[in-house]
């Protein structure tokens, strides 16, 4: 299996009037594989985005790297970014384009060969099921319409590295469930998907692997059985918590001592 996403010891903090320093993304080191979906398993504010985000090319580290398909995301953004489809959890689609045009302008924006592009798009459409509402304004689609036409246009330059935040998040099981089954085709296409979620069922059941992240730390990553078994649980709802309490402990060891000093 080739390395396909490496993230070393990468750190972003944000300075907020309310809050003072936010540790968003906290020494975050992870590696993910060709033909492989790892799944970033957090809280509200675990630092999710903010990763995903940076892998985007879209935010600068404050600390460490990320390396995508061999490249460097702050030094070969261009060339990351031919490397990636991102899906960001606020996408927004074109109100007055419809699904064709959008899928389209995108495939031109990642310089999709032009005598390819119509191909492209049209298998596209019949491949995600859009073929009823292709031509109709997305402003008028339901949510799951949205979400299928946008991970449609994230993959249409068939870019080999999948960054999805929150996919499935506000859809129905339908949905949700077809949105499932193309992450697992992409995956056996050799792709490799990292996406974000809070649901512990789809992480469990999409994943090779999977990280857990709170508070801008990565607890533990592993496949679903080497987090159990580590953490002698069995529901991943349990193994979470274990994680999310043990490192609190050692947080709690950390303060008494610097106490004691
Ligand atoms: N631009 C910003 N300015 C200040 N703080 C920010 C900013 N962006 C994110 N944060 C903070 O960084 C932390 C991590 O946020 P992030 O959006 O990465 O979390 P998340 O895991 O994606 O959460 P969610 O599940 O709610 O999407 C949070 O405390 C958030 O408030
Ligand atoms: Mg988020």
């Amino acid at each position: 299996m080739e390395t396909k996403v490496k993230i070393e010891n990468l750190s972003k903090h944000f300075s907020d009037p309310q809050r003072g320093l936010v540790k968003a993304v906290d020494n975050v080191s992870l590696e993910a594989f060709s033909g492989e979906i790892f799944g970033l398993l957090g809280p509200n504010g675990a630092g999710k985005t903010t990763t995903l985000r940076m892998m985007a090319t879209l935010m600068r580290p404050d600390s460490g790297s990320i390396s995508i398909a061999g490249y460097d995301t702050v030094s070969e953004p261009q060339k990351v970014r031919r490397s990636i489809g991102y899906l960001s959890s606020t996408t927004a689609l074109y109100p007055r384009l419809s699904p064709r045009e959008i899928i389209s302008y995108f495939a031109q924006l990642n310089d999709y060969p032009s005598t390819e592009l119509v191909t492209r798009v049209e298998k596209l459409i019949s491949h995600f099921g859009i073929q009823d509402y292709a031509d109709t304004y997305s402003e008028k689609l339901s949510t799951g319409m949205k979400q299928l036409t946008s991970i449609a246009r994230t993959v249409v330059h068939d870019p080999p590295v999948l960054i999805l935040d929150e996919p499935s998040t506000g859809l129905d099981v339908i949905v949700a469930q077809k949105i499932h089954h193309h992450i697992f085709e992409l995956k056996n296409e050799g792709k490799t998907i990292i996406f974000s979620s809070h649901n512990m069922g789809e992480v469990e059941k999409l994943c090779d692997r999977i990280g857990i992240i709170n508070k801008g730390k990565l607890l533990a990553a592993g496949t679903p059985d080497e987090l159990r078994e580590i953490s002698k649980k069995h529901y991943m709802e349990d193994v979470f918590v274990f994680f999310v309490r043990e490192y609190e402990k050692e947080i709690g060891y950390e303060k008494k001592e610097a106490a004691c000093i």
